[in-house]
């Protein structure tokens, strides 16, 4: 396993990566399997990642685990993932909560059966006596999703008088959205070969740095993050203003 470049300074590391896990279909597939096989091994590649986040100190990852578009695919491999989260849940949260992972979901679970939804909410209760890495799990999740829940939120807000109106500004739609108490998403990766977002986290996309990579997700290990972790540390982050200007602050 690769250890990360000593030379990445800390502050050169990110503090929110976001990860579209895509490629277990064509992985399984390359080996005549049946896609769930992916699915399973897309499971291995999830802790691997988890792990390698918690020794690089990277204290929020958000993994998209189920689009609000993957209810389109077949019945049977939708109820894989749906037993696969329920697994997961069971088999992970305890551990990742001794680790210091604080496990949260985001998205629309009203969709989910009552089984699932419990499992979800009984995890989220389970917080670590210190919270080294934030896991958010994007499951019914659509970027587009997110901002209508927040423009809801606001505008109830409004109706009952809590927020003006002539206030409602980047701020406060920001602040209504799922992930606002956590750090900035920073970098987003997706796997597969895609360079598409495909709905995932759009308003907090605005100034993350993207890296896209050809790996199938269940090759996906600490290695191919460092790789992403080394060209993220190597960007210069602009937010609108020149390279000279970053250089150079007045
Ligand atoms: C995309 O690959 C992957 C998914 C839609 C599901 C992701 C789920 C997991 C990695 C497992 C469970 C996750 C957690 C957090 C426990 P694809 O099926 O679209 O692959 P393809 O593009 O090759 O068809």
């Amino acid at each position: 396993m690769s250890i990360i470049d000593p030379a990445i300074a800390v502050q050169r590391l990110p503090r929110h990566v976001a990860i579209v896990m895509d490629g277990n279909g064509r992985w399984a597939e390359a080996r005549h399997r049946p896609r769930s096989f992916g699915h399973h091994e897309g499971v291995k590649a999830v802790r691997a990642t988890v792990e390698a986040c918690l020794r690089r100190h990277i204290p929020v990852l958000t993994l998209f685990a189920f689009s609000s578009e993957n209810w389109k695919r077949p019945e049977d491999e939708v109820g894989t993932l749906m037993e696969l989260f329920m697994k997961a849940i069971d088999r992970e949260v305890d551990e990742l909560v001794a680790n210091g992972v604080a496990v949260r979901f985001i998205g629309d679970r009203s969709a989910f059966a009552p089984a699932l939804r419990d499992r979800m909410d009984r995890a989220e209760r389970k917080q670590p006596a210190q919270t080294r890495l934030s896991l958010n799990v994007a499951a019914n999740y659509g970027g587009r999703w997110d901002i209508v829940q927040a423009t809801r939120r606001i505008v109830q807000g409004i109706a009952n008088g809590d927020i003006d109106a002539d206030t409602v500004d980047e701020s406060i739609v920001d602040a209504h959205t799922s992930l606002a108490d956590l750090a900035p998403l920073d970098l987003f990766i997706r796997t597969g070969g895609e360079h598409r977002v495909s709905n995932f986290l759009l308003w907090q996309l605005a100034y993350a740095e993207l890296w896209f990579s050809d790996v199938l997700w269940p090759d996906f290990d600490a290695a191919t993050l460092d790789a992403a972790l080394a060209d993220y540390a190597r960007r210069e982050r602009r937010f609108g203003r020149t390279g000279q200007q970053l250089r150079h602050p007045a």
